[in-house]
């Protein structure tokens, strides 16, 4: 089960051409460290994870891009958005050994696994990056109830919002695991939204 499962996106097709989705605020902080990275670092390929409607995929320029998403209505949408770049239909469970690119970015997916599942995906996206990873995650601290009562905690948590899991990770979690898996963190951004956006270089990463 997924989020995949719980949002019947037909239903939102107006929504997600028009709404949340598309809301251009939210993909000028994904496009920000992404183009901030691209003027610093070597990076001649992408993968996003979770591209959903590809309204970030239009905002990229200049590197080879391709998108992933389970879902094949917000693909048919991403293709449409952006003819001359590449969608595939993929489970994020099933990304190991199957894609690579120099950096990978994934922003809004991660929080809507369950905390079971939640180290097994973090550690999928992280694979698929060869030097970058840019990932967005919920932070406790910062948590907030569905009427944006502030209910902060210095721990990790899981809630149940709209029907699915809404995860909150520790930032020190986060950090850890990336090490365990090789990569360490270079920049740390507070979007404001209640999420932190997570820079990591690969360790070993040319
Ligand atoms: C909340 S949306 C975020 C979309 C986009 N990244 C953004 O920031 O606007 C979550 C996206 O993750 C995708 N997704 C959910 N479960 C997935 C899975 N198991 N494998 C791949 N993609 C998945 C959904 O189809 C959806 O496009």
């Amino acid at each position: 089960m997924d989020y995949c499962d719980w949002v019947n996106v037909k239903d939102h097709l107006e929504t997600d051409e028009q709404g949340w989705l598309a809301t251009p605020e939210v993909h000028d902080l994904q496009v920000k460290p992404i183009n901030k990275l691209l003027e610093t670092a070597k990076i001649r390929d992408m993968i996003e994870v979770g591209c959903a409607s590809g309204h970030l995929a239009s905002r990229i320029d200049g590197i080879e891009y391709i998108g992933l998403d389970k879902n094949p209505t917000f693909l048919d949408m991403s293709r449409r958005r952006n003819p001359t770049k590449k969608f595939y239909q993929e489970d994020i469970r099933n990304l190991p050994g199957k894609w690579s690119a120099d950096l990978v970015v994934c922003f809004a997916v991660l929080k809507h696994f369950h905390l079971t599942e939640w180290r097994s995906i973090f550690a999928n996206v992280l694979a698929c990056g060869q030097k970058y990873a840019i990932v967005e995650i919920p932070d406790p601290l910062q948590r907030q109830d569905l009427d944006g009562n502030h209910i902060g905690v210095d721990r990790t948590v899981e809630d149940v919002c709209y029907d699915f899991p809404h995860v909150w990770v520790r930032k020190e979690e986060i950090i850890e695991l990336a090490h365990h898996l090789d990569w360490e963190l270079i920049d740390l951004q507070d979007t404001g939204r209640k999420e932190l956006v997570y820079i990591f270089k690969k360790r070993n990463g040319k």
